[in-house]
């Protein structure tokens, strides 16, 4: 498969590059810029790509380019300060600058390119974030495009296939970026050969060739990257494959069923459900405070996990498990300046390492999309594999308050409504990224029929995102909201009350805890 080498040198885009090339059919791989050469030349790349970072090129301690990508005499585009780096070690200059450009700028294009071809407008709009720029040309290169502020903002050498922008074109604000990458990757002659069979083919030839023919145990939570890793185990080693779930009592209405019923009926997969709900409610007996729920549900887990694995599996060698490419990728980027840490995500299924078993991850590489499409290629059910993110902890942060038995069916009926109305309007995949029911514990006073009622409230929380780190609430039709609450109120008993949440994120969270 062709691949290309993204390098990261510290940029808050660089897993969007990696994303974009992966939208457009190619294989890639992120590594930090300072990944040991013998474990990028093992990938084989046909091409690299540098990111940008925070870096100055002349600081003392800069990030440097490694000596392995310009003696590879490979296609290679620079970003930033990737370009950057690219102008300094190829004999060009780079101007220090105190001024920093941030946001849209109006790029014009000034020459015939590779990359901004004459089908692109004379002039259009881009996303710049840069202090430093480069202030004369390598020799071999030519400007092809220019701003008011940047007199060289993009620049190629063609005949070396060496190609720089100062500009980001994987950031969405970027007018024709995807047509700007698209194109360095056909003048690199790289072949679109990443598909959802492609994926599949060789996950399941990857994990054959891991286990061989030992026992294998797949660690299945109920959300969608431990089904569908589950689901590449099933097909490569099926015989060999034992699927553990464990009800934590805390799962949405249906949910539990629905993986056991998929797994079992659809898969074909030697399944073992264990209902621990009972001893999850004992534990989270008293509690209110958020994180203690976490650091219970998270500990519980692995020790019921723990438990039923040496029962059901005892001779298992290996343990599956859904880990994805952003936490792969989180775990090892350069330094960033990290944000405060709000809530402990630690999710629930996230096994420690001293497990003795040996790990199989075979989504370690995939984007959550690219999971999606692959539960899909593997004929998982639509509703399963487009289910929105459920927290680890689950309905325990969502029932604020004491979590007891009552609590959780109340709002795990109301929740359930909820979102089957919005699935029927249509709303549950494109105008919500996440929606769900809060019980809160206040009561307050209503009345039915002839009578006073004093009853708990639920709220109601649907947002839309991009990336989960921001939110805006969503504008859901009133009619809606309105049949909702009213549903709620004459179908859940305990329920009087139902508001929405009209908070976006920051300052408030989607997650209510
Ligand atoms: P917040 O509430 O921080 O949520 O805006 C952002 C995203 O993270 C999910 N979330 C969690 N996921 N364990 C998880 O696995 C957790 O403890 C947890 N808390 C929040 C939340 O559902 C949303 O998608």
């Amino acid at each position: 498969m062709d691949t290309v080498v993204i390098l990261d040198f510290g940029s808050q885009y660089s897993q969007l590059i990696t994303r974009r090339v992966r939208e457009a059919g190619v294989y890639c791989e992120l590594l930090p810029h300072d990944a040991p050469a013998s474990q990028v030349q093992a990938l084989a790349p046909k091409a690299f790509i540098l990111s940008g970072g925070p870096n100055s090129v002349y600081e003392p301690g800069a990030p440097q380019l490694p000596g392995y990508v310009l003696e590879s005499r490979l296609p290679v585009l620079g970003i930033c300060y990737g370009m950057q780096l690219l102008a300094h070690h190829l004999g060009g200059r780079v101007q220090g600058s105190q001024r920093r450009e941030y946001g849209r700028t109006t790029l014009s294009r000034s020459a015939a390119s590779a990359l901004l071809s004459d089908s692109l407008p004379a002039s259009f709009e881009v996303w710049m974030s840069h202090g430093d720029q480069v202030e004369s040309l390598p020799p071999g290169f030519r400007t092809t495009a220019s701003s008011a502020t940047c007199p060289v903002a993009a620049m190629e050498d063609p005949a070396q296939r060496r190609y720089a922008l100062q500009f980001h074109p994987e950031v969405n604000h970027t007018e024709h970026g995807r047509e700007i990458l698209g194109a360095f990757l056909a003048a690199s002659s790289l072949r679109a050969d990443w598909t959802p069979e492609s994926v599949v083919q060789t996950s399941v030839a990857n994990i054959r060739t891991q286990v061989g023919s030992a026992p294998v145990l797949a660690a299945v939570s109920g959300g969608v990257d431990s089904l569908v890793a589950a689901a590449l185990a099933q097909r490569a080693v099926g015989e060999q494959l034992t699927c553990l779930f464990v009800d934590t009592g805390l799962l949405r209405l249906g949910e539990p069923e629905q993986v056991v019923e998929t797994l079992r009926s659809a898969l074909g997969a030697r399944l073992v459900a264990v209902n621990a709900a009972e001893e999850f409610l004992e534990a989270l007996a008293g509690v209110t405070d958020p994180e203690r729920k976490r650091a219970i549900v998270g500990e519980k887990f692995i020790r019921v996990f723990e438990r039923e694995a040496q029962r059901v599996a005892r001779h298992a060698r290996f343990l599956m498990q859904g880990t994805i490419y952003p936490d792969v990728i989180e775990s090892r980027a350069p330094e960033r300046p990290s944000a405060a840490r709000i809530k402990t995500h630690h999710n629930v299924g996230g096994l420690p390492s001293d497990l003795r078993f040996e790990i199989v991850e075979p989504l370690r590489y995939l984007f959550k999309d690219e999971v999606r499409r692959v539960g899909l290629q593997l004929g998982l059910p639509e509703n399963l594999v487009w289910r929105q993110p459920f927290p680890g902890p689950g309905l325990a942060v969502r029932c604020l308050g004491a979590v007891t038995w009552e609590r959780i069916e109340r709002l795990r009926l109301a929740d359930a409504i909820f979102t089957t109305e919005l699935a029927q309007a249509g709303l549950l995949r494109e105008e919500t990224s996440q929606a769900f029911a809060v019980l809160l514990p206040v009561r307050s006073v209503g009345v039915m029929g002839d009578s006073r009622t004093y009853q708990e409230a639920v709220a109601l929380r649907a947002v839309t995102t991009e990336d989960f780190m921001t939110a805006d609430w969503s504008r859901l039709p009133a009619p809606l909201l309105q049949l909702v609450a009213q549903r709620i109120v004459n179908e859940v008993a305990g329920v009087n009350r139902v508001v929405f949440d009209i908070t976006s994120k920051p300052p408030a969270t989607i997650e209510w805890e």
